[in-house]
């Protein structure tokens, strides 16, 4: 673990792999890294209520990380500052470098209950979490990562008032909760967000995120926004080698690597996870590894016949030689 605070520490503007629910565990971190890291990557988001004892167990392989995958912030969610305690103190006893709250995601079901940015209309509890995961934390830098509000932006207050509990990093995501991720991300109310905290709290490191795609993007993103750093979501989908600094995009890339590629996530999700993870969601990422050859649908539509490790791997193999015939 780094020794510090290390949103401080990180070149400008951070590179940072946005957290994504089955999408960033330790097998997709340990590829992306493999291929063009980023600067720092997140977990997937982890129910605060589990790391309760009586849920002994229940966290342990989701908390699992490699020191390739360094430096690494893990990110709770929950409404409870009993779990918020318990969860912090035990993520910065395994050496996490940061803890994230997600006050941003936008599903009903997760605001109805108050938690993500179900908190941006109760902010008293969203304080009083931050100040249970700081007190869990040991010193451990506590970060946060949000919209700019609800129903309709409310950056001046919401974000206004997480910047009063001088959080150590605030991400900014430019839509409200209720745009989930249809319009494209408000950059300027990231910029606004910037200018609160040169105002409220200076020593807060700020990162921007929202429809970024590309490293000249996010240089352009950070320039524009006055940001230290910045997430890229979905756009690794579109491009694996998104953090790349020079060179060819994915769909460059010799139809080996890309197979093989695939192939060694197929096998590292089959390793790691020991079945507790479904093989299905290894689907989702046939898109992003396979877009860019020829025979995309008609290997695609194959890729999706397949439900287990073993044939999805024997039918990549195979087609390193012989693509499929393209689709009329
Ligand atoms: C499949 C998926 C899962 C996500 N899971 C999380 C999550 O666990 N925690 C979180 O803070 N945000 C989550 N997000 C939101 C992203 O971190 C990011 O804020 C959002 O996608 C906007 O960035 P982008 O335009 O670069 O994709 C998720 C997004 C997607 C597409």
């Amino acid at each position: 673990m780094v020794s510090g605070n290390i949103w401080t520490q990180l070149e400008r503007p951070m590179r940072i792999l946005a957290p994504m629910e089955d999408v960033t565990d330790t097998v997709f971190r340990q590829i992306v890294g493999s291929l063009a890291p980023p600067d720092l990557y997140f977990t997937e988001f982890l129910r605060a209520d589990l790391f309760q004892p009586r849920f002994a167990g229940r966290m342990q392989r989701r908390l699992e990380f490699s020191e390739a995958e360094r430096p690494i912030i893990a990110q709770i969610w929950g409404n409870d500052t009993r779990d918020y305690g318990v969860a912090a103190a035990r993520l910065a006893q395994l050496g996490y470098d940061g803890i994230d709250i997600n006050m941003g995601c936008p599903a009903p079901k997760l605001v109805k209950k108050g938690c993500c940015a179900g908190l941006i209309r109760t902010p008293l509890k969203a304080a009083e979490l931050y100040a249970a995961a700081c007190e869990g934390a040991q010193g451990v830098p506590v970060s946060i990562k949000t919209r700019i509000g609800l129903d309709t932006p409310e950056t001046e207050d919401w974000i206004g008032f997480l910047l009063q509990l001088r959080p150590a990093a605030l991400t900014v995501h430019g839509r409200t909760a209720a745009e989930m991720s249809d319009p494209p991300a408000d950059w300027s109310q990231v910029r606004l967000a910037v200018e609160l905290r040169n105002r409220i709290s200076p020593s807060t490191v700020m990162v921007g995120n929202g429809d970024i795609r590309s490293e000249s993007e996010l240089q352009a993103a950070a320039a524009a926004s006055g940001v230290e750093g910045v997430m890229i979501g979905r756009g690794i989908f579109e491009d694996l080698l998104a953090f790349r600094r020079s060179g060819a995009s994915w769909v460059e890339q010799p139809r080996e690597v890309v197979l093989e590629t695939f192939i060694r996530h197929i096998e590292l999700h089959r390793i790691y996870w020991q079945g507790e993870r479904n093989f299905e969601i290894l689907k989702k990422f046939a898109r992003a590894y396979l877009h860019g050859l020829p025979d995309f649908d008609s290997l695609y539509r194959e890729v999706m016949r397949y439900h287990d490790h073993d044939s999805l791997v024997a039918l990549l193999q195979r087609s390193v030689q012989q693509p499929f015939p393209e689709l009329k």
